[in-house]
């Protein structure tokens, strides 16, 4: 939701912050700005659409200068035009900021404002807090912020230049998240890590409430109270190659080619001699394992559904109590976690405002707390007491498919991990388990070969405007995901449904219009599930099937059949979920819509 960029060094800023804002445009695309100090002057440009309209702009006006700040705008507060575009000025042109967030309590610090004589130019709440710095500013640059600090309420990642201030910006940073990056005569600021890659690997995370001054070759931090701190560096094991879409003309179709790759560094160290050994990352003793009694899971989207396919096998090979929830719920509702609770948060970005905000909840709670992530320093990551990790790589397509795969490989290791040090789970059947689960790297690969069959199945179907999508068991939470794929790349409407409930209202729905997509791989619920496609297909909707190498009896039921190689009941998600992301890009490609930047979304949800 919005990305911050900014700059202080030797080269020219405006080229160092248009590639940052390319690199975050994946947390907002519908207008981008930047404030270069120019000859003393702080110039802004700003353009509605995308960072290339601004790179035009910023061509024609030949804008240089060795110190600047950007962003791009997923809009909350004003609708998309120039005027709301970041950056803001205050009216005298001192201050110029660009921020990632919202401030809750904009309309009394703009009435106070605007009682005292200022004019504002835009409907954004961001505004208000320029023309309030502006007011509080005596020449000290920290005293101000910290008076700043005090009347601002919400969520905020801001980076500022004074235009009395030369070679250094200033960076806030409270519930959204900010890095700082460090090179030998340089400083950088970014809402997220591959905005930096370019330039340095040296970066430092900003925690709640820290202010930071950024200038060339230094950062220096001081608490909310203003109290210097000492910030370690971190060293990114990113590499840049990981950021770019190599011969793939889209970053989701090589998200989705890496998903081998990705399962194979997710196992990697993790599986020694035929067991699940997460020693080195959780350090938890077995009388701590042996306390907990109830296991809570929280997430959104994607990651929601990556923890519903968790939950089967975490009810199957644990003891535990296992309750799922969506984050924007679980925070406002009586969850009741407490010493008893293991409370798992599964984020991509760790950084979902909804996913923090539940784990702070169910900490305070007493629950011990993990969070499943893929980026190291993020939020979450820093918050909880143990981290599980990805190891995805970056994913710059808004549309999640390679973490997935990567958090069902991560889930499934803490369920056998647990499984074992509960005592829940043989010896016999985690070896065997994981047997399989070796394999399945090689199989999703087998899998992927198969893209073209997938890409004309599209061609077939692509003018269609509903879905039905059905699963049961495992497979329904890999029918809500892609059903979401679908409807958030292709813009087609689909839902998905347990294939059990069809019956209960939307069967209403179906005709031959409304293809039905049934994911039924050959497990123990196949007979049910294809009892449902009968009803379906009694309705003349076209059936779609998923089915798994070698089930004949499909093809007799099914209009088209997708299949995947065979694996363990348990296992199916991995191997079912890939046809269905390849299904939803060919339909938007086919559909010509923006694959790697779907309308209205926004890869990091940082606001409530
Ligand atoms: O970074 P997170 O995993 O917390 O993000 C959660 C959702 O915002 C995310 O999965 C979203 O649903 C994606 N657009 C899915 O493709």
């Amino acid at each position: 939701m919005c990305g911050i960029v900014g700059y202080v060094g030797m080269r020219n800023a405006p080229d160092v912050l248009l590639e940052g804002l390319k690199r975050l445009e994946y947390r907002g695309y519908d207008s981008a700005g930047m404030a270069v100090r120019s000859a003393g002057r702080l110039e802004v440009i700003k353009e509605v659409g995308k960072v290339a309209d601004l790179e035009r702009l910023v061509a024609e006006r030949q804008l240089e200068g060795s110190q600047g700040i950007g962003h791009t705008r997923w809009a909350t507060h004003g609708g998309v035009s120039v005027d709301n575009a970041h950056p803001h000025c205050d009216d005298c042109g001192n201050f110029v900021l660009v921020h990632n967030g919202i401030i809750e309590n904009y309309m009394d610090l703009r009435e106070e404002l605007e009682a005292s004589g200022v004019q504002f130019c835009s409907e954004t709440d961001t505004e208000v807090i320029v023309q309030l710095l502006a007011r509080l500013y005596r020449g000290d640059m920290l005293e101000a912020l910290l008076k700043l600090i005090e009347k601002l309420r919400g969520s905020y990642a801001l980076a500022i230049m004074n235009r009395e201030i030369e070679d250094t910006f200033y960076c806030l940073r409270k519930g959204s998240p900010l890095v700082l990056g460090v090179a030998d005569g340089e400083g950088f600021c970014a809402s997220d890590v591959p905005a930096l890659l370019p330039y340095t690997r040296q970066v430092a995370y900003l925690e709640e409430g820290e202010i930071a001054a950024v200038s060339k070759g230094l950062l220096q931090v001081w608490t909310s109270e203003g109290v210097a701190v000492e910030k370690a560096i971190s060293i990114i094991d990113w590499d840049i190659s990981m950021t770019e879409k190599a011969a793939y003309p889209h970053f989701m179709l090589k998200e989705i080619h890496e998903q081998g790759a990705v399962l194979r560094t997710t196992l990697k160290g993790r599986v020694e001699n035929g067991r699940v050994d997460l020693s080195s990352e959780l350090g938890w003793d077995p009388e701590l394992v042996g306390s907990w009694k109830k296991l809570h899971i929280v997430a959104c989207g994607t990651s929601f559904y990556a923890a519903l396919v968790a939950e089967r096998v975490l009810e199957k090979w644990t003891d535990l109590e296992v309750k799922v929830d969506i984050a924007s719920e679980y925070r406002y509702r009586h969850s009741r976690a407490d010493a008893d609770t293991l409370g798992v948060f599964v984020s991509q970005s760790g950084e979902t405002a909804d996913t923090l905000a539940a784990q702070r909840l169910a900490r305070s709670q007493g629950a011990h707390c993990l969070a499943v992530t893929n980026v190291r320093g993020s939020t979450l990551a820093r918050e909880v007491h143990d981290v599980l990790l990805l190891k995805a790589g970056p994913e710059i397509g808004v549309a999640a498919t390679k973490t997935f795969m990567g958090q069902i490989a991560a889930l499934y290791l803490l369920a056998l991990y647990l499984g074992r040090m509960r005592e829940t789970l043989t010896a016999a059947e985690e070896n065997r388990l994981l047997d399989e689960i070796l394999r399945l790297p090689y199989k999703v690969e087998v899998t992927l070969e198969r893209e073209e069959s997938i890409r004309e199945l599209a061609g077939k179907y692509a003018d269609r405007k509903d879905f039905l999508f059905l699963g049961r068991g495992i497979s329904f939470p890999i029918a809500l995901e892609g059903a979401l794929k679908l409807k958030e790349i292709s813009y087609v409407h689909a839902e998905a449904y347990a294939a059990g409930e069809m019956k209960h209202g939307p069967i209403a729905l179906l005709e031959p219009a409304v293809p039905v997509m049934t994911i039924i791989p050959r497990d123990g619920l196949y007979e049910k599930t294809l009892s449902n496609i009968q009803e379906a297909k009694a309705r003349r909707s076209p059936i779609l099937a998923l089915a798994t190498d070698g089930d004949d009896l499909i093809t007799k039921h099914a209009s088209a059949v997708i299949r995947v190689p065979w694996t363990d009941e348990d296992l199916t998600p991995f191997l079912t979920v890939v046809p269905l992301q390849l299904f939803a890009y060919h339909m938007a490609k086919l559909r010509g819509c923006e694959i790697d930047q779907p309308r209205n979304l926004a890869k990091s949800v940082t606001v409530e």
